[in-house]
């Protein structure tokens, strides 16, 4: 008999999900009208979790699990999950590491490029006949000598850095500790980090250390020229001091990729065009995300096997 697995969310593409079928007792609980019941009806089979960022993998869920096992995440960010919960029940987790570096930088870098030349803005302006009408399509930003502050210099924020670089950028960069092997400036102090930054790039893990990190006294650092480019999690972000600097015009715009609340996006940002606003799509590319899902099924295969995690979370 196959072993009962609870895919929590429909990221996981086709391939990788036969896959999973084919090994398991699959659940699918975002296709469920009630999923309640099922976690009721099916909560001594289950040993697997294949959960996704956007669900929480909480406490209580884990608690109602008696015989789960191994929670094999669809993502590098584990702060949908109790980790600590897990780990008091000997719970293994797992996530994708590495495989979604670059892309996710070249998204952080696509928010930096289409904000700074404006490039969502030029596109309306060509498509609502502007152009034509000899109207002036207001001028963007140079990159070259400008500052990129990173707040979080792991695989991800040294990827980016390293493509700010390449577009003339200086890196200074914040965290938790200076990081081994970076030569890149650690600058220990957010807002003074935020004052001479013209980007404030954020690429750090969420969760509750890094949770409203970015408010008010740091956007108003960063400036009316500044702007704020967020690829980590929404979280990090206290996000009505954002709206508030937007509206203020405290800074000079933001691209996100991530929000407090997925999907909603806060109503004031859908009107400004000085905003580039993207529905979480930093692994999203079929090559990654096969990937990514390939990851999921390995390690959910090994756990069983009894062999080594491919990607523990430590
Ligand atoms: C996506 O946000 C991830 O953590 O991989």
């Amino acid at each position: 008999m196959k072993r009962a697995l609870l895919v929590m969310g429909n990221q996981i593409l086709p391939n990788e999900m036969a896959e999973l079928e084919k090994h398991f007792d699959v659940i699918h609980l975002w296709k469920e009208k009630g999923p309640e019941t099922v976690l009721q009806e099916r909560r001594n089979d289950i040993v697997a979790i294949a959960s996704a960022y956007y669900m929480p993998v909480s406490k209580t869920l884990i608690e109602a699990l008696p015989n789960l096992e191994i929670i094999s995440q669809f993502a590098v960010g584990t702060d949908n999950i109790d980790l600590a919960a897990a780990k008091a029940r000997g719970i293994a987790v797992t996530n994708t590491p590495d495989v979604l570096t670059d892309d996710t930088a070249d998204i952080a870098l696509s928010l930096l490029l289409a904000l700074s030349r404006r490039i969502c803005e030029s596109d309306m302006f060509v498509r609502v006949d502007k152009w034509r009408l000899n109207s002036a399509m207001p001028l963007g930003r140079t990159l070259k000598g400008k500052t990129a502050g990173i707040v979080g210099m792991g695989r991800i924020g040294q990827a980016i850095a390293k493509r700010c670089e390449a577009f003339g950028l200086k890196i200074v960069y914040n965290g938790k500790r200076k990081k081994e092997g970076v030569t890149y400036r650690f600058e220990p102090d957010l807002q003074k980090m935020a004052e001479e930054s013209d980007y404030l790039i954020l690429s750090c893990p969420g969760g509750a250390e890094t949770r409203h990190m970015v408010h008010a006294p740091i956007l108003e650092a960063l400036g009316p020229e500044g702007y704020l480019i967020n690829v980590s999690r929404g979280s990090v972000v206290h996000e009505e001091d954002l709206v508030n600097a937007l509206v203020e015009k405290k800074i000079a715009g933001a691209g996100l990729d991530v929000y407090a609340i997925e999907p909603n996006v806060p109503e004031p940002l859908i009107k400004m065009d000085n905003v580039v606003l993207l529905p979480h799509v930093g692994s999203a590319t079929i090559e990654t995300r096969g990937i990514m899902g390939g990851l999921v099924v390995s390690n959910l295969l090994a756990h069983f096997r009894g062999d080594p995690l491919l990607t523990p979370v430590q």
